[in-house]
């Protein structure tokens, strides 16, 4: 399917707020008409008062949704049943008064009606002044959201309307159009496939207060089982310790040890088709956990004897049907080599391998540099992205292969 066939008799919701921007969202009505796309606008009660409704309703062909009760009964509530049936809501321009109210659930006009109404997928480009924008209420507001699966399409730095130079320019109408047709594109691609995810490192206790870890914030595994299950999957996360919100969708085990890790995998594995094992696993735990805590001694070495860990990646191999079964590597050295041979040795189809002496980015970070190699040594090097584009480029990857396992 042609990129530009892709919004073809899709029916979208724009939802349009008050802002300064308001304006910007007769350029994009126009492009995503000119796509083929079936557009209703929903505007907010301050929306009205930059820009008519009439000129969204001439635009578009369609009646424009803008008032909670209208005296014309045949329009009375259509702003919730025109949400029953539409493909995707795309809101545009969002003000920070509409995120903060779809966020906590207060529908208080047509357009925060028609958002709270919707359980489908949703597209929202804030537009608003740059302190607004790094309001932490308004940061945690967005937080919220994206856990549930709302794609934000980030404002862009500029000049803003109140004179001051910052980041809360809405995003240019063609770049919204290029995320809404990326949007159509994964839609339900991983429908009918079961995706079990790894995630965080593992604590292996010493003693009742001590235990061995790796600095793994989870973050990659997370946003594979988030944007998995945006693709229609059926998702398992098993994540060792992390202070991640648990997303909502899917099916969450929380685990701790590396032992305890690999009985979940084993026991989930024969269910699923895709494991991504994206959890920083330790290798070695302490041969015995001290039942009391540790005495100091003044100036006396602490022998503390470690033994190996189960190698998880190790044991599916050995029970793989046709699963397609993807690891990760982070490297401080020689990381294709290194990443190849772990492929290799584990029958991965595919390894995510990452650089750790890159500074800022990977452990902990939001975004990384990895390259992925699949079972044929083909090598793909992508630049610095964002975990949740990298999750989303591996999908795709693993999409076009899960056929052929
Ligand atoms: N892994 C695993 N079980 C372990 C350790 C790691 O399944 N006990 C998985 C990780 O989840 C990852 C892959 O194996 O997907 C590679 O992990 P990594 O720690 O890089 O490799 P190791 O095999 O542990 O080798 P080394 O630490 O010596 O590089």
């Amino acid at each position: 399917m042609s990129d530009d066939t892709l919004l073809f008799n899709k029916k979208i919701i724009l939802g349009v707020s008050g802002s300064i921007a308001t304006y910007k969202a007769i350029e994009l009505l126009r492009l995503l008409v000119k796509l083929g796309a079936r557009v209703h606008v929903v505007m907010s009660a301050n929306a009205v008062k930059f820009v008519t409704p009439l000129t969204f309703e001439a635009l578009s062909g369609n009646p424009v949704y803008h008032q909670v009760f209208d005296s014309n009964s045949s329009m009375l509530m259509e702003h919730i049943r025109i949400m029953e049936s539409a493909d995707l809501l795309l809101i545009a321009p969002a003000t920070a008064g509409i995120i903060g109210k779809i966020a906590n659930g207060i529908a208080d006009d047509s357009l925060s009606n028609s958002c709270i109404s919707y359980n489908g997928p949703i597209v929202i480009a804030p537009a608003m002044n740059d302190n607004m924008y790094a309001n932490l209420a308004v940061k945690k507001n967005i937080e919220l959201m994206k856990g549930r699966g709302v794609e934000f399409v980030e404002p862009v730095q500029g000049e803003l309307a109140c004179g001051s130079i910052g980041q809360g320019r809405l995003a240019n109408p063609s770049t919204l159009i290029e995320v809404v047709k990326k949007k159509f594109n994964y839609l339900n691609d991983f429908c009918s496939l079961r995706l079990l995810v790894t995630a965080g490192p593992t604590h292996e206790s010493l003693d009742p207060v001590r235990f061995i870890t790796n600095p793994s914030s989870g973050k990659m595994g997370y946003a594979v089982a988030c944007a998995a299950r945006d693709r229609g999957a059926t998702v398992t996360l098993i994540s060792g310790p992390t202070s991640l919100k648990v997303p909502d969708g899917v099916q969450f085990i929380s685990c701790r040890t590396a032992s305890e890790m690999n009985n979940h995998v084993l026991q989930m594995f024969s269910d699923c088709d895709i494991l991504v094992m994206s959890a920083a696993v330790g290798d070695f735990a302490p041969k015995r956990i001290e039942k009391e805590k540790i005495k100091k001694k003044a100036n006396a070495y602490l022998d503390i004897q470690l033994l190996p860990t189960e190698d998880i990646l190790m044991n599916v191999a050995a029970k793989k049907v046709s699963q397609l079964i993807v690891g990760f590597a982070a490297e401080s050295e020689n990381l294709e080599q290194s990443a190849l041979a772990k492929l290799q040795n584990k029958k991965l189809d595919f390894i995510v391998a990452n650089d750790i002496s890159s500074p800022g980015i990977g452990f902990q970070s939001d975004s990384n540099k990895v390259i992925i190699i699949n079972k044929y040594k083909d090598i793909k090097k992508l630049p610095i992205l964002p975990k949740i584009e990298i999750a989303n480029l591996l999908l795709d990857d693993i999409r076009k292969n899960i056929n052929s396992v």
